[in-house]
This record gives C-alpha cells, sequence and structure tokens, in this order.
C-alpha cells in the first residue's frame, strides 16, 4: 500500500512500487487529465507538480512520491472556476488538439510560483522542454504572459 497526496486529498494505491506515476495517476485514480506521450521523458506532456516541482510522471515511480504533495491539472481548477492560467489558456485559444496543454499549464504553473513576473524570454526558456507538436507556441507564451499579468494570476 502507497499512500499518496493528491490534489489536497490523501489517497491509497496497491501498484507496484516501480509503477510511473503517470500510470497511477491515469489507471488507479482516474485522473486522466496527465497525458502519455513519449514515455521518456523527453516530452513533458505527463508533466505534474511534486512539491512544488514540475516533473515527468512517466519517469517517477510512485514509490518516489509517496508523502509527497503531488498537484495534478485536476488540482489547478475547474470548468466552473478555471485557474487563471486555464482560463488564459482559454482566452489565447493557447490549445489546438489540447492533448499536451495539461503537461504545459502544470509547467508553466511551477515556473510562475518561482518567477511570478517573468520576461518573455524567460517564460521561453522555462517552457523549451514541453512540446506541442501543433505549434500552438506563441499562443502558449501569451497566455502564460496574460496569467502572469492579471492579479493572483500564479
Ligand atoms: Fe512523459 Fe513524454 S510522456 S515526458
Amino acid at each position: 500500500m502507497i499512500r499518496l497526496m493528491v490534489n489536497g486529498s490523501a489517497r491509497e494505491v496497491t501498484a507496484d512500487p516501480e509503477t510511473p506515476l503517470l500510470y497511477v495517476l491515469r489507471n488507479d485514480l482516474a485522473l486522466t487529465g496527465t497525458k502519455f506521450g513519449c514515455g521518456l521523458g523527453q516530452c513533458g506532456s505527463c508533466t505534474v507538480i511534486v512539491d512544488g516541482q514540475a516533473v515527468r510522471s512517466c519517469m517517477l515511480p510512485v514509490q518516489a512520491v509517496a508523502g509527497q504533495a503531488v498537484t495534478t491539472i485536476e488540482g489547478l481548477g475547474s470548468p466552473e472556476r478555471p485557474h487563471p492560467l486555464q482560463a488564459a489558456f482559454i482566452e489565447e485559444r493557447a490549445a489546438q488538439c489540447g492533448y499536451c496543454t495539461p503537461g504545459i499549464v502544470m509547467t508553466a504553473k511551477a515556473f510562475l510560483d518561482r518567477t511570478p513576473r517573468p520576461t518573455e524570454a524567460q517564460l521561453t526558456a522555462a517552457l523549451e522542454g514541453v512540446l506541442c507538436r501543433c505549434g500552438t507556441h506563441e499562443r502558449v507564451i501569451r497566455a502564460v504572459m496574460r496569467a502572469a499579468s492579471m492579479p493572483g494570476g500564479r
């Protein structure tokens, strides 16, 4: 039994301790907002926040996060009450197919928590490792800069 704290709730799972966190989130906890892209730590689609750090959940054994605070895209906001970052992505139409969007939003969230008023160059560098094959990066940058300029936008 592995005890997790996910989106503020205590959860218990019986997965093999070496199971990637991504699989546990999606298959055991039904949190399917976090996406499987490459499975190799290279695309960022599976990014979640663990104790304030953006991490790639496809490469992280679930036992490594036991007792730590895990936040997924579902923990940020809801359709009724989107987080300012989520609202900014909608306003800037920063998702095309949307598959990579949760990983980008979570990467941006962890970055803005550390760097609340980034320059565009800082933000571009921070998002360099999250890939979008639709080519929405310019709109993503606009959305995150918009969120950063809003009160409470982190
Ligand atoms: Fe984890 Fe691509 S699915 S980095």
